[in-house]
C-alpha cells in the first residue's frame, strides 16, 4: 500500500498538462474495436482503468499496436470469443459499456472486476439490456455478469438516473439490435459516446434529451487525439484557487460542457478562472484553463449541474472547506455508488483532518473557512478520494499522510509529480 506525504504551504505556479481523458480513452478502444479499419489514438490515457479495458479488448482477439505509452492503433473488425472472463479491475465505465456491446455478440462472455467493482450496482444496465432481449444475468445485481448470445431488439428507454454509463450501454447494444433504440435521459450526462459514434459514421440522432441509434450502418475507423481530462484538471484547479499566491495554467483540457459543471460552480463562487478555447479534437472542445488564488464563497448546488460535475464533488468538498459561508449540495445521491460511497468516505476522512461536515442522504452541507490539521488519512482505493485528500493536505497546518494513495494512477498517473512540478511539496512520491 503506497503512501504519500504532503507538506503544506507552497503556492502552485506555472504551466502543466494533465493526462488524456479517461472517458474518451475507454470509448476510443471499445468503439475502435467495432469499427472497420485502423483507429489511431494519440494522447490515450495509460492508467489503471483504461489498461483494464485494453486487456479486455485484446482478450476479444482484437489487435492493438502500442507505438508508445499513449499512442495506439486498434485494428477493428471481428471479435472472437474470449478464453476466460473479461476482467475490468476497477473500471466501471469499461465493464458497463462493454456489457452493452457483448450483449449483442454471437458468443457468450463473462465480465468481471475487482472486489471494489463487485460492490457496484449493475442492475442499472442489466435491466434495460434485458428489456432489449439480452440474456444477461448479474450476481445479486453485481458483477460478474454472464451473457449468452441472442438477437436484441430496439426499444425506447426512459432512464431513471442521468448516467452516461447506462446511456452508453444501451446505445452500444442498439448498434446490434433490430430497429431503433432510443434513450431518454433525465439530465445532461456526458455525451462522448454520441460524439464518437457520430464521428465514426453511426446512424445516431440527438434531439434534446432523446438519443436514437439505428443498427445497420457500419462504424468506420478514425484518427483521434484524446484531450486532457477535465476531471484530472479539477484537482489542480481547486488547489490553485485555495492556496494563496497560486497562478497556474492547465493546457489542452477537454471543455465538453457536459463535463465542466465545476467551472460554472467555481466561477459563481468567485473564482478567478480564464478559459481559452484552442481547438476541437474529434468533436470535443479543447482549451487552456488559467487559475489564480481566489477568495471563494459558498454555493448551493442541485439539479442538472450535479451530473455535469459528478466526479468533482470530492474535490469540491475541499474547496467548500476553504470558502466563506455555507455550501449545500443536493440531488447527488449517485455519489454513494461510485468507486466508494464518496459522501461518507470523504466526510469520514476529512473529519480526521478536523473538518466539520454535515452528511445528507443526497449530498452534504459544509460551513466554510475551517482550519485543517495534518493527520493520516486513507484513500480507500478510490482515486478521486485519494487525490482530493492530497489537495486538502496542501493547506493543512501540518503534514498530511495519505495511505492507499497509489490508486490515484487509476485515472491520473503522475499526479504527485505534476503537483510537485508546480511547487507542491511531497515528502515521498511513490504514486506514478
Ligand atoms: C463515466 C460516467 C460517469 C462518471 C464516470 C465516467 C463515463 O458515471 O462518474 O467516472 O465515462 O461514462 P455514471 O455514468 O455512472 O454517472
Amino acid at each position: 500500500m503506497d503512501t504519500l506525504t504532503v507538506k503544506p504551504g507552497s503556492p502552485l505556479r506555472g504551466r502543466t498538462k494533465v493526462p488524456g481523458d479517461k472517458s474518451i480513452s475507454h470509448r476510443s478502444l471499445l468503439l475502435g474495436m467495432l469499427a472497420n479499419g485502423k483507429t489511431e489514438i494519440r494522447g490515450w490515457l495509460a492508467a489503471g482503468d483504461t489498461e483494464a479495458t485494453l486487456g479486455a479488448v485484446r482478450a476479444l482477439g482484437v489487435q492493438v499496436d502500442r507505438h508508445d505509452t499513449h499512442t495506439l492503433t486498434v485494428h477493428g473488425g471481428m471479435l472472437k470469443p474470449p478464453d476466460a472472463p473479461l476482467g475490468f479491475i476497477n473500471a466501471g465505465t469499461g465493464i458497463r459499456l462493454a456489457a452493452g456491446i457483448m450483449a449483442g455478440q454471437s458468443f457468450p462472455s463473462t465480465l468481471d472486476g475487482s472486489y471494489q467493482l463487485r460492490r457496484r450496482p449493475m442492475k442499472r444496465i442489466t435491466n434495460p439490456l434485458q428489456e432489449m432481449g439480452a440474456k444477461i444475468t448479474s450476481t445479486n445485481g453485481k458483477c460478474p455478469l454472464n451473457i449468452e448470445p441472442t438477437q436484441l431488439k430496439g426499444f425506447r428507454y426512459e432512464m431513471p438516473m442521468a448516467s452516461a454509463q447506462v446511456k452508453s450501454a444501451v446505445l452500444l447494444a442498439g448498434l446490434f439490435a433490430d430497429g431503433e433504440t432510443t434513450v431518454i435521459q433525465p439530465g445532461s450526462a456526458r455525451d462522448h459516446t454520441e460524439i464518437m459514434l457520430k464521428a465514426m459514421g453511426a446512424d445516431i440522432q440527438v434531439d434534446g434529451k432523446e438519443i436514437t441509434v439505428k443498427s445497420g450502418s457500419e462504424l468506420q475507423a478514425m484518427d483521434l487525439t484524446v484531450p486532457g481530462d477535465f476531471s484530472s484538471a479539477a484537482f489542480l484547479i481547486v488547489a490553485g484557487l485555495i492556496i494563496p499566491n497560486s497562478d497556474l495554467t492547465i493546457e489542452g483540457v477537454n471543455l465538453n460542457p457536459t463535463r465542466t459543471g465545476l467551472l460554472d460552480v467555481l466561477l459563481e463562487m468567485g473564482a478567478k478562472i480564464e478559459v481559452t478555447e484552442t481547438a476541437t479534437e474529434a468533436g470535443e472542445r479543447v482549451g487552456d484553463i488559467r487559475v489564480q488564488y481566489s477568495e471563494l464563497s459558498g454555493i448551493e448546488i442541485g439539479g442538472d449541474t450535479v451530473v455535469r460535475m459528478i466526479d468533482e464533488f470530492p474535490v469540491l468538498m475541499v474547496a467548500a472547506l476553504y470558502s466563506d459561508g455555507e455550501t449545500v449540495v443536493r440531488d447527488a445521491k449517485e455519489l454513494r455508488v461510485k468507486e466508494t460511497d464518496r459522501i461518507a468516505v470523504m466526510a469520514q476522512e476529512l473529519r480526521k483532518l478536523g473538518a466539520t461536515i454535515e452528511e445528507r442522504e443526497d449530498g452534504f452541507r459544509i460551513v466554510g473557512r475551517q482550519n485543517l490539521t495534518g493527520f493520516t488519512v486513507d484513500g480507500h482505493d478510490d482515486h478521486r478520494v485519494a487525490m482530493s485528500l492530497t489537495i486538502a493536505g496542501l493547506l493543512a497546518d501540518e503534514m498530511t499522510v495519505i495511505t492507499d494513495a497509489q490508486c490515484a494512477s487509476d485515472s491520473f498517473p503522475g499526479f504527485a509529480d505534476t503537483l510537485q512540478n508546480l511547487g507542491g511539496r511531497m515528502l515521498e512520491q511513490p504514486i506514478n
